[in-house]
């Protein structure tokens, strides 16, 4: 009667606000229900009673949906402990727990210890939630017990999958033996608590089936789960709690999903016309679900005849196995091995839409970025692989990999990208990382110009321009017009991200420096893909700097030959300009043929070689390319050596462009250095290939001598090595 009294009560005061219902009406639970008897819930959708499934003859407390036909139990009390006969009978005792007995024998009881009971009822609520609480308790949090939070094989709208870190309750969901057993098997569902939690389902300890980290959007590995028209998913991930759970559409529509016992996901609806459960969506849905299907550094591919790929960079382990006999397990190793030596000998290789890594060997860091990721993975040299734990909005967020890469699977459309290390040899075609993730923003110089032209130009500063030189050498020059306007059709310049730039020169950090250009510093970077850089900065506000950079940005993007150091793009933003091309690892010519260590190292044909390199380019860029350009400044710190001590012409901050058929040029402002200036210019202004074919039988000169022209100080008369030369 008291019981009785305190539900009644119970019911007036918090039904209301709570929207929650207690089966009051239908039998008297009052110290004991016993088999025969039920509970349902206010709304009529849920009944709690005895059961027996399938063709079991035992006897099992359970919870069921009360309106529908076929007998869908979606909680099981005593599951591993049956009731062999129909004397069981279930109580509410005063501390608040309920306790299933068979005559004397406890069969079954709920644990709450933790929590004081003051006047507790017990209540089956249309959520399908069974719950002990404190009568005059009105929040859920302070349940002193419920059923939901110790789940059977079926997870309802509002159910949670994953923990309560407070009490260290692990709500997973566990397969029944059989339809006919629903005592719990070795097959369950449960988010494991990894740095970067994921959900498995798992056959005793070994892993049958991945969902992928949830990554702010969806489980990386299910990203079609959060696009359905029934429901929506929400992962909730704080320091109480870390769960997901599910709330439908509408309201009215059934729905359950069920875990059988091959670990299988089924999600049916209610065909309330056609009076059966249709199917939804199961899981794991096609060959590359299963776990580890392709063996470490694996990718599953759907769409190919092989489902194994090894990604890019890889190659199976076992060959024979992998192509002969289809046998994936050994997975996949790396072309070349890392050096892992220093920060500059690995790089990242973007991969794209895929199903994230087994996420059992991360560390996450949520309060950095991508850059700051990149820079953190590298320096350790058992991080594989990192990229955004968040991929909300731009990506937030670090997850870091480490060791071998297991589970992966390529996606279309959808998906992940991932960064994973290479050897900094690795060839790759991948397009270098940017900040801006869908479309690397790549435009044609001639809109390049114009943003620089607009960004940078005054009005003022053309106008002056205009004024102060002949058409053919001033703006047209400065900014493609007309004259080169077929030329700039296909051409493709890629703007960086200044961001980009800072983290891959430690924000121009002063180790990185390796020289002054002529109107600023230039920086060694690494970029995110791994590509070594080189930044050649802009001093802020120099007018003639910007003339010059646009003037380079555009004789350089027309530009290619092997004699030319390569231009990758440039970045304007805020008041910063920069042109982004690849590092050379061996400096530039002067650093070589004026050391006295390193040029007693360069041999004959070495110097050879590069003299022939420096013609071939020069050649290029006066008789073969489309334009025809007057280098102006040729000298041994304008020529880039690579790896191969092959020579690369750099710097075309001077450079003039003419015509096809134009061979020669004036102006008033004589740029370039003395000593490599031919004569004619550096007295008249006046310039042609010629000018620069001087300054090459300098740089010729200097090479074959291994000394500065102007520094050879003789006693007679001859000043320099030309007179040297020619004494
Ligand atoms: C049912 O179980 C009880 C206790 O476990 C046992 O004493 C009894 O013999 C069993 N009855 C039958 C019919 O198996
Ligand atoms: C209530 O049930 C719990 C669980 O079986 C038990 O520990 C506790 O002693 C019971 N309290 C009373 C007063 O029977
Ligand atoms: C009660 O708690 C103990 C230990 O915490 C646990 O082993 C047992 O399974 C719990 N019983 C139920 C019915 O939840
Ligand atoms: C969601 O479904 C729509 C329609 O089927 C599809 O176009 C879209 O790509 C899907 N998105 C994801 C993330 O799966
Ligand atoms: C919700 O589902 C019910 C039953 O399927 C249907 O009759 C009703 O139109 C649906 N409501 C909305 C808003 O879709
Ligand atoms: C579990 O579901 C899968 C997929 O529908 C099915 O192939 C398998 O037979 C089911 N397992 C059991 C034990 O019913
Ligand atoms: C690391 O670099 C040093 C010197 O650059 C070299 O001697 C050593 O062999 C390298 N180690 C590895 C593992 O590549
Ligand atoms: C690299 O990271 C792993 C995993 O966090 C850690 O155990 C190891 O100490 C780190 N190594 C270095 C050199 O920082």
């Amino acid at each position: 009667m008291e019981i009785l009294s305190f539900m009644i009560i119970f019911a007036c005061i918090f039904v209301p606000s709570l929207k929650i219902s207690l089966a009051i009406d239908s039998i008297n639970l009052l110290e004991s229900m016993r088999d025969g008897e039920t509970l349902v819930s206010k709304g009529g959708n849920f009944e709690l009673g005895f059961f027996s499934p399938g063709s079991s003859q035992k006897r099992y407390l359970g919870i069921w949906y009360k309106n529908i036909p076929i007998q869908t139990v979606v909680w099981v009390a005593n599951g591993a402990n049956p009731i062999n006969d129909s004397s069981g009978i279930l109580t509410l005792n005063n501390t608040g727990n309920l306790v299933l007995r068979q005559k004397s024998t406890l069969v079954w009881y709920t644990n709450n210890s933790h929590k004081q009971a003051q006047n507790p009822v017990v209540a089956l609520l249309d959520s399908g939630n069974l719950v002990i609480k404190n009568e005059k308790e009105t929040d859920p949090e302070a349940y002193l017990w419920q059923s939901f939070d110790y789940p059977s094989d079926k997870l309802l709208p509002g159910m949670k999958l994953g923990w309560d870190l407070r009490t260290d309750l692990d709500r997973r969901y566990t397969a029944w033996k059989s339809p006919d057993d629903p005592s719990p098997g070795d097959v369950y569902r449960a988010l494991v608590l990894h740095n970067y939690p994921e959900v498995y389902m798992m056959k005793g300890t070994q892993k049958l089936f991945r969902y992928g980290p949830w990554n702010g959007l969806y489980f990386s590995g299910l990203p079609d789960l959060s696009n359905n028209t029934l429901f929506n998913l929400h992962y909730v991930s704080n320091k109480d709690e870390i769960y997901y759970t599910y709330t439908l559409l509408n309201d009215s529509v059934i729905t359950i999903t069920i875990t059988n016992q091959t670990g299988h996901i089924h999600r049916y609806v209610w065909d309330e016309n056609g009076k059966t459960w249709r199917p939804f969506r199961s899981y794991p849905k096609d060959v590359c679900d299963p776990y580890n299907r392709c063996g470490p550094n694996g990718n599953c591919v759907t769409t190919q005849t092989q489902a194994c790929q090894c990604l890019k960079g890889f190659s199976p382990k076992s060959p024979q196995a992998w192509f002969s006999s289809s046998d994936w397990t050994g997975g996949c190793v790396r072309n070349k091995g890392l050096s892992c030596n220093g920060t500059d000998k690995d790089k990242f290789v973007k991969f794209k839409s895929l199903k994230v890594p087994d996420t059992t060997n991360t560390l996450v860091d949520e309060s950095i970025g991508l850059e700051e990721c990149r820079v953190k993975c590298l320096n350790n040299c058992s991080c594989m692989a990192f990229t955004n734990s968040d991929i909300n909005g731009e990506g937030s967020g670090c997850v870091m990999w480490f060791h071998d890469l297991f589970d992966m699977r390529q996606f279309e459309s959808v998906g992940q990208d991932l960064y994973i290390r290479m050897a900094a040899s690795e060839s790759d075609s991948q397009e270098p990382v940017s900040r801006h993730k869908n479309n690397t923003p790549k435009i044609v110089a001639s809109s390049i110009a114009a943003i620089c032209g607009v960004l940078f130009l005054s009005t003022y500063f053309i106008c002056r321009i205009r004024r102060n030189r002949s058409p053919r050498n001033s703006a047209a020059n400065l900014l493609p017009e007309d004259n080169s306007k077929n030329d700039l059709d296909d051409l493709e310049v890629q703007l960086f991200d200044l961001l980009t730039i800072a983290t891959a020169t430690n924000d121009f950090s002063t180790e990185n420096k390796i020289g002054e250009g002529g109107f600023g510093p230039v920086y060694k970077g690494i970029l995110m893909d791994g590509r070594e850089i080189a930044v050649k900065t802009l001093s802020k506000s120099t007018w003639q700097g910007v003339a010059e950079f646009i003037n380079e940005v555009n004789l350089i993007a027309k530009l290619q030959h092997r004699n030319l150091v390569k231009f990758l793009g440039c970045c304007i933003q805020r008041q910063e300009r920069m042109l982004i091309y690849e590092y050379m690892p061996n400096g530039s010519l002067d650093s070589l043929i004026f050391d006295d260590k390193r040029s007693k190292l360069l041999e004959w044909p070495q110097r050879f070689n590069i003299i022939c390199g420096i013609a071939r380019g020069l050649m290029y860029i006066h008789q073969d390319s489309r334009l025809r350009i007057i280098h102006r400044d040729l000298k041994p710190s304008n020529i880039l050596l690579d790896e191969n001590l092959s020579p690369k012409i750099s710097d075309f901050g001077v450079a003039r462009t003419f015509g096809g058929d134009e061979s020669e040029g004036m102006t008033r402002r004589v740029v370039g250095t003395y000593g490599y200036m031919a004569p004619e210019y550096a007295v008249d202004g006046s310039f042609s290939v010629k000018s620069d074919v001087f300054s090459f039988g300098i740089l010729a000169l200097e090479i074959v001598s291994g000394t500065r022209n102007k520094g050879l100080y003789q006693t007679d008369k001859s000043h320099n090595l030309v007179g040297h030369v020619r004494a």
